[in-house]
């Protein structure tokens, strides 16, 4: 190797306590500047930018080689550090530059299609098909390196609480009752197909089975379903198990684990124990099973109120919802009221009924004028609305419609009002989820679905309305939130095998079906089963948070786009027909 005098360093580690040293820095030419009788030439790498300094009275050959290079070109600049006559604040290395001894230009660069620069406005899908370079960028080089600090604390945590890493397979088996899945054909078994793991959810109850009694897996995993802006088709748990254990068991230990990765990574300190709100309670107050709690606009049941209330729509809907947001009466205009009525008919309700207060003794509503003076002095009690409040309500037959819609609208008009502070964090779990939801099968039937998977326990007091009100079950299954996001989600699992029979039934699988889908889970819950439970993060989007980025994009290296495409390799594309006769299938796509 060259320059064995001076070791290669990075170029944004290079600080005062380095002057005098003689260095190597390697990188990319980030900014060339001819100042006559000298040339500055900044090299960037993965930790910064340092300014490197040629001197033309001291090495007119060397000056003029710096100043042929370009942006992007390739070079190891070797020299001694000294101190800066001017300084710049704005980058860590400012009080410093290198006096250049050496240039070795390693190879040249093609004028790249847009500056590699955070500042630089250029289209996502450009950004994309050159991913590699867009990776240069000094944000995503700190975001992913955000990403694996945290793969490295998962592993630290875990392995020091007695967790073993254990990778489970890739090529499995389809199973229903989630996403669609991503499937792989078999050459050897022509017709058969290989599913992608959605979740390691099956393999992981095996192993607390097969004694692993704490297990964990940084875990890719794959899912068919639309793409949102934290959400990948393809993506990236820290999914864990434990045996022996019950839901506080679990949560004391994903609290220890989060409050050393916000230590870690952004030093700050996170208050143990969460917050925990049942499902019911979240839904009651944020209107949301994730709520964001960083501003406070708690929903309103306006339900007691409008019983006799003289206007039709709220006396006749089950359920009536509301949020005061304070000062918004003098702040939105009826426009914007209007662009609000909108927004909650992308969440089901019908129509938003407002009324709205100026701090000049102002009122006026789309419903004051179908009710009595008293009626609409009973709503403004309850919600405390003051001159200058804006109370915005959605009726609705179904109440969790209702509080659904309201509480998408608090997060709303909360962004729109500026009142989400930033640098707070509100982690909390939300408890006691419903054992089922209502949903379609292929055929437009109602039926039941189970809420978070099949395998999830119901709440012991529960368990006897399994035959009769298996819609007011309550599971024994938690989420963490942070922020409005759901980080992660997980539950204490079935293991008798009398109550997992009563799971399929409910789900209206018989005996046989459950057998054809789960067997192998079923038979092995026939040999000594373990109580256990366990939980899933996102990782993902717990690096979205801690690196304080809007995309999931952001987090991950090469990602997808919306129709689920990676633009740089153009994957997914056709096959060859020989690649597809191999696999006996015929499409058919005509058109290649
Ligand atoms: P769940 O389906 O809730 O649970 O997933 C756990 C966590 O994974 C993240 N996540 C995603 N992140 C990015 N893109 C996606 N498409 C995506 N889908 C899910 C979320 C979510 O909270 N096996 C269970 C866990 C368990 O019970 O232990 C499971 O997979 O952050």
């Amino acid at each position: 190797m060259k320059n064995m005098s001076a070791p290669r360093v990075y170029c944004g580690s290079l600080r005062e306590g380095d002057i005098g040293k003689r260095v190597s820095v390697c990188g990319w030419v980030a900014r060339n500047r001819d100042l006559g009788a000298l040339i500055f030439i900044d090299v960037r790498d993965r930790e910064g930018i340092v300014q490197c300094v040629f001197d033309r009275s001291v090495n007119d050959e060397l000056a003029e080689k710096a100043f042929s290079l370009r942006a992007e070109y390739t070079v190891r600049v070797t020299g001694t550090v000294r101190m800066r006559s001017a300084v710049n604040d704005k980058i860590p290395t400012g009080k410093i530059e290198i006096v250049a001894e050496e240039l070795e230009l390693y190879s040249a660069s093609e004028t790249p299609p847009f500056e590699i620069s955070d500042d630089v406005n250029v289209n996502d899908a450009l950004r994309l098909k050159y991913r590699y370079l867009d990776l240069r960028r000094p944000s995503l080089q700190k975001t992913l390196a955000i990403r694996h600090r945290v793969a490295k604390i998962t592993r630290d945590y875990f392995d020091e609480n007695g967790f073993f890493e254990i990778e489970t397979p890739i090529l499995t088996k389809s199973t229903p009752e989630g996403a669609r899945d991503y499937l792989v054909p078999s050459r050897v078994h022509p017709g058969k197909f290989y599913a992608l793991p959605q979740s390691p959810q099956q393999y992981k109850q095996l192993l607390m089975l097969s004694g692993f009694d704490r297990y964990f897996q940084i875990a890719r995993c794959f899912r068919d379903e639309d793409l949102r802006y934290d959400r990948q088709p393809e993506f990236t748990q820290i999914d864990l198990e434990m045996s022996y254990v019950d839901v506080d068991d679990v949560i004391a230990m994903q609290e220890g684990f989060i409050k050393r990765l916000f230590k870690e990574v952004l030093n700050k300190d996170i208050e143990t124990p969460f917050m925990r709100i049942t499902y019911k309670e979240a839904m009651a107050r944020y209107g949301s099973d994730k709520p964001d709690l960083r501003f406070d606009m708690e929903l309103v049941d306006l339900t007691d109120k409008c019983e006799k209330c003289g206007f039709a729509v709220f006396e006749n809907a089950k359920s009536v919802q509301a949020i005061n947001v304070k000062g918004g009466g003098d702040k939105l205009s009826r426009k914007e009221i209007d662009a609000l009525g909108e927004f909650v008919k992308s969440y089901k309700a019908k129509g938003l009924a407002w009324l709205k207060t100026t701090s000049n003794g102002e009122q006026s509503s789309s419903f004051a004028k179908f009710m009595t003076e008293e009626s609409i002095q009973a709503i403004k009690d309850k919600a405390q609305v003051v001159p200058g409040d804006l109370l915005l309500c959605v009726a609705h037959e179904d109440e969790e419609t209702a509080q659904n819609a309201v509480g998408a609208l608090r997060c709303h008009v909360a962004k729109k009002m500026g009142l989400i502070p930033a640098g707070v964090y509100k982690l909390l779990w939300v408890t006691e989820f419903p054992m089922f939801e209502y949903g379609e099968d292929d055929e437009g039937n109602t039926r039941l679905y189970a809420k978070h998977h099949p395998f999830t326990a119901p709440m012991d007091e529960d368990i006897h309305l399994f035959d009769t009100e298996p819609q007011n079950m309550r599971a024994k299954a938690y989420d963490i939130v942070l922020n409005g996001t759901e980080l992660g989600g997980g539950s204490i699992r079935i293991h008798r095998s009398d109550v997992q029979k009563q799971m399929f039934k409910a789900l209206g699988f018989s005996e046989e079906e459950a057998q054809a889908r789960f067997g192998y889970l079923i038979n092995a819950f026939r040999y000594g089963a373990p109580p256990h439970g366990g939980l899933a993060y996102g990782l993902d989007r717990i690096v979205m948070h801690l690196a304080d980025t809007e995309s999931i994009r952001d987090v991950i290296a090469f990602p997808k786009v919306q129709n689920a495409s990676e633009l740089m390799t153009d994957a997914p594309d056709f096959v060859d027909d020989k690649q597809l006769r191999e696999l006996s299938i015929k499409t058919d796509i005509e058109e290649k």
